[in-house]
């Protein structure tokens, strides 16, 4: 049925000191199998191990105890990581670079063809939305701008599973936005994408399992859908409601014993935030236009 792409049986990774000594414990025992084609969310607090499985994924570090496969190869193997585009939680882009001379230096490096590269390129650029920058040195870039850059750098070699540590990190809600958007593209495009993250909302609305790590150790995992569904519970919404329907239907179900309460409706403080901001955005524009045309 579901093709798995990352294996990983009892992952266990220890650092010890610089003398040998004092160990951390950073990952125990975890177990995990993420499918092709789904984006899946590693959600957990900062120090809980997200990116230590990140580095045993990539061959960046061996496993103390048990063993991870990436498309059935080995971390770290050329087959393995050929496949593979990694963001990593702080993205060393040369910063003299132009957003075109960053792809392309990425592009050699994986042996792309000159003619596949520029077109490469050209498609990433687009896709990032960084048409307008991509003559401008990475030492101008904005935050959100930066971690686009790094995105497309990820995706240079057309790869099948896209590893993203902390995608949305030091970003506002609309770079966050932007990412996500990226991120729910990639998976259209068939793409499986391993992302990590402390933040709950940014993987609430892209993901569609999610882990928990606490502590080096796998808390919860499972679908987004069901693991926020309330089970069993029904919300009825409503508008105008007049004040006799609401006793009503309370007492209906009061007297059905099914009733658990009445809230007002709410939205995400992320949609509020983003209506504003557009709302304003618009109303800034429309303003520019009326000073122009008196
Ligand atoms: N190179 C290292 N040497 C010693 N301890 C480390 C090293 N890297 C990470 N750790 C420790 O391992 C734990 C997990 O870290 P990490 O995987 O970076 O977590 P996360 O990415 O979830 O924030 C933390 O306690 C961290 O301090
Ligand atoms: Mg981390």
């Amino acid at each position: 049925m579901s093709e798995t792409v990352i294996e990983i049986r009892d992952l266990t990774k220890e650092y010890r000191d610089f003398w040998g000594k004092r160990k951390v414990l950073a990952l125990d025992g975890l177990n995990l199998d993420v499918y092709r084609g789904e984006v899946f969310g590693f959600l957990g607090p900062n120090g809980s191990g997200k990116t230590t499985t990140v580095k045993l994924l990539l061959g960046l570090l061996f496993p103390t105890r048990g063993h991870a496969k990436v498309l059935g190869k080995d971390p770290g193997s050329v087959e393995a990581n050929q496949h593979i585009g990694f963001l990593p939680e702080e993205s060393y882009l040369y910063r003299f670079l132009d957003a075109e001379e960053t792809l392309d230096f990425y592009g050699r490096l994986f042996k792309i063809k000159s003619a596949e590269r520029k077109r490469r390129i050209d498609i990433l650029i687009d896709k990032v939305g960084l048409d307008h920058a991509r003559k401008r040195q990475l030492k101008e870039y904005s935050k959100g701008m930066a971690r686009r850059i790094g995105l497309a750098q990820a995706l240079i070699n057309d790869p099948d599973i896209v590893i993203l540590d902390e995608p949305t990190s030091g970003l506002d809600p609309i770079g966050t936005r932007e990412i996500k958007d990226l991120i729910i593209e990639l998976k259209k495009q068939g793409k499986t994408v391993f992302m990590c993250s402390h933040l709950l909302a940014d993987v609430e609305d892209v993901c569609d399992r999610i882990a928990i790590l606490f502590q080096g150790k796998l808390e919860v995992m499972g679908k987004v859908s069901e693991l926020l569904t309330e089970q069993g519970v029904v919300n009825f919404k409503a508008q105008n409601v007049s004040a006799g329907v609401r006793d009503n239907v309370t007492k209906l179900l009061e007297n059905d014993g099914s009733y658990i309460g009445t809230e007002k409706a709410s939205r995400s403080l992320e949609d509020l935030f983003l209506k504003v901001v557009r709302e304003s955005t618009a109303s800034a524009a429309s303003a520019g236009e009326a000073g122009e045309s008196s």
